[in-house]
């Protein structure tokens, strides 16, 4: 993935734990960079050592982690580097989530040798939809559960997310359910 993503990690990491813990994490990892480079390649094993090192240092269940993560990519990596891209997929929480499947190709202009998530939409109703995801990358679901979360907060819509098809239990792909209630600033 790219080193935006490790990147963000660190963020998150050093923001709430401190860089000593960062040091730590990296160590335990056996990860030897001093800086990721936010438009450079790392391989995924990269982000998933360091998610699994957080983990244990942390004393955190890594999919606490991954969720954590989830929320923080879009609050702060995404509103903060990419603002611009953000708002203009959406004004309302179901605006976002609809378009959600077109989304990474835009990302994809900025980078290229991205290997995005797809994204699907069904069952849509007023405050309610089944949001289908599929990847190659494994174990990734609490991190879009975080996501999901911290959208909510960005449209200050509160949102719950069930999961309610596992790959790693067997099904085709992931599928959450997302239920909305009104905007408080609607
Ligand atoms: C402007 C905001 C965003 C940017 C710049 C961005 C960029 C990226 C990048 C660089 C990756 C790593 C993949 C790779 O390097 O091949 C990634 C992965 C991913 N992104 Fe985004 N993203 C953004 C917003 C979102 C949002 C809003 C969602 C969902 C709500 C999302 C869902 C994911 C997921 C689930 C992955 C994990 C990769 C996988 O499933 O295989 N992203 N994104």
């Amino acid at each position: 993935m790219y080193g935006l993503v490790n990147k963000a990690v660190e963020e998150m990491v050093c923001m709430h734990h401190g860089e000593a813990a960062w040091e730590r994490i990296k160590e335990r990892a056996g990860i030897d960079v001093d800086v990721f480079i936010s438009n450079e390649s790392y391989p995924d094993d990269t982000t998933y050592r360091l998610v699994g090192a957080a983990s244990a240092e942390l004393a955190l269940p890594a999919d606490a982690v991954l969720e954590a993560f989830g929320a923080h990519w879009v609050l702060h990596t995404a509103r903060e580097a990419y603002g611009g891209l953000l708002q203009a997929a959406g004004r309302t929480l179901p605006e976002f989530l609809m378009q959600l499947p077109d989304f990474h190709s835009r990302v994809q202009m900025i980078f290229p040798k991205l290997q995005p998530p797809r994204f699907r939409c069904t069952d849509v109703t007023s405050s309610s939809l089944r949001l289908h995801y599929h990847t190659h990358r494994p174990g990734l679901a609490p991190f879009v559960v975080g996501l999901m979360k911290g959208l909510g907060t960005m449209y200050s819509t509160p949102v719950e997310v069930r999961i309610v098809a596992a790959r790693d239990q067997g099904a085709d792909h992931d599928e959450f359910e997302v239920t909305w209630s009104p905007a408080a600033s609607a």
